[in-house]
C-alpha cells in the first residue's frame, strides 16, 4: 500500500489505474480504524479493482464544543490495518491540503431538510461539514463506488442525496453496522466510555430491538414507542438527544401508510455521544 498526502498524487495514481481499465472503490474515514471500518473496506473491495481509503479528521464537521482536538488519531495502526485489508492507496491529507490556508471560509455543500432533523438539530453545521468534505474527496478520488456505514444512517442519507443532486458518477453503498457481541455498535467514540458506562451502553441496542420488534409485529403508535424507548434509556442513566421512528427513505415522520422504517437513537453517556439505529418493516 502506498501512502500519499497530496491531492495531485492521488489524482496521478487513480488516473493511471483508470487507463488500465480499473474500477476505483473508496472508503472515506476519520481513522482510528476498527472492525466496523474493516467491514466497509471488505465490501468496497468486492466492488472495485483498486481500493483507496482516506484518513482525515475533518474539522468542519465538529462543533466548537465537540471532540475535534481529542478525537483518537492512530495513523500507524490504521496504516497496518489498511495494508492487511488489501488497500492500494491511503490518502492522508492535512487540513491545509483540504481547505487551504486562507482566512476566507471554504465553499460549503448544504443538503437541506434531511440535514436539519435528528442529529442535525443537535449538531448545527455537522452535516454541512460532512457533505462538504465528502464532495471534495469525491472530486479528488473520483471513485466509481464509495462505501459508508449504516450506523451513521443520517450521514448515509445526506451523502446519497448530495451524490444524486450534484450528479457525482459514484455509486453509494451502505454497509451493515458491525456490533460487539453484546450488541453495542462499534464506534471510535466507544473508547470514551468508562468500564461502568461500557456495561450500560448495550442498552441502546436493547431499546432499539424492543421498538423494532413491536413495529414488525404491527404496532403503529410510534409516539408511544418513542416515549417508551427514551424512558428505558433514561432509566439506565443516558441523556437522550432523540429516540425516533422515521421513514427510511428521507427520515421524515412516517404516515400510517409507510412500511419501510428506521428507529434511530442518539444518547449521551458520560463523555460519549452514541448513535445507533435499526431498520424495520412495519408488520
Ligand atoms: O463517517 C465518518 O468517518 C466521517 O463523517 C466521513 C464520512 C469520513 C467524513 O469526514
Amino acid at each position: 500500500m502506498e501512502t500519499v498526502t497530496g491531492i495531485a498524487e492521488v489524482r496521478a495514481r487513480v488516473q493511471a489505474w483508470r487507463q488500465e481499465g480499473a474500477r476505483i472503490a473508496f472508503v472515506p474515514t476519520m481513522g482510528n480504524l476498527h472492525a466496523g471500518h474493516i467491514s466497509l473496506i471488505e465490501l468496497a473491495r468486492r466492488h472495485g479493482d483498486r481500493f483507496v481509503a482516506s484518513i482525515f479528521v475533518n474539522p468542519m464537521q465538529f462543533g466548537p464544543n465537540e471532540d475535534f482536538a481529542h478525537y483518537p488519531r492512530t495513523p500507524a495502526r490504521d496504516s497496518e490495518m489498511l495494508t492487511a485489508a488489501g488497500c492500494d492507496l491511503m490518502f492522508m491529507p492535512d487540513v491545509a491540503q483540504m481547505y487551504g490556508q486562507g482566512a476566507t471560509p471554504p465553499t460549503r455543500v448544504e443538503v437541506p431538510e434531511i440535514s436539519a432533523t435528528l442529529c442535525g438539530g443537535f449538531r448545527p453545521g455537522h452535516f454541512e461539514g460532512v457533505a462538504t468534505v465528502v464532495a471534495k474527496l469525491f472530486n479528488i478520488v473520483q471513485p466509481d463506488v464509495a462505501v459508508f456505514g449504516e450506523k451513521d444512517f443520517q450521514q448515509l442519507a445526506v451523502i446519497r442525496r448530495m451524490t444524486a443532486d450534484l450528479c457525482f458518477p459514484t455509486t453509494i453503498i451502505g454497509a451493515p453496522t458491525v456490533r460487539e457481541t453484546d450488541g453495542l455498535a462499534m464506534s471510535s467514540r466507544n473508547q470514551y466510555l468508562t468500564t461502568a458506562e461500557r456495561a450500560i451502553a448495550p442498552q441502546i441496542h436493547a431499546a432499539l430491538l424492543a421498538a423494532t420488534r413491536a413495529i414488525a409485529s404491527g404496532v403503529s403508535d410510534y409516539a408511544r414507542l418513542e416515549r417508551e424507548g427514551a424512558a428505558q434509556l433514561k432509566a439506565h442513566g443516558f441523556h437522550l438527544d432523540y429516540f425516533a421512528v422515521r421513514r427510511r427513505i428521507d427520515l421524515s415522520v412516517p404516515s400510517p401508510a409507510d412500511r419501510e422504517l428506521v428507529v434511530l437513537v442518539a444518547a449521551r453517556l458520560g463523555k460519549a455521544r452514541l448513535i445507533d439505529n435499526l431498520q424495520v418493516e412495519r408488520g
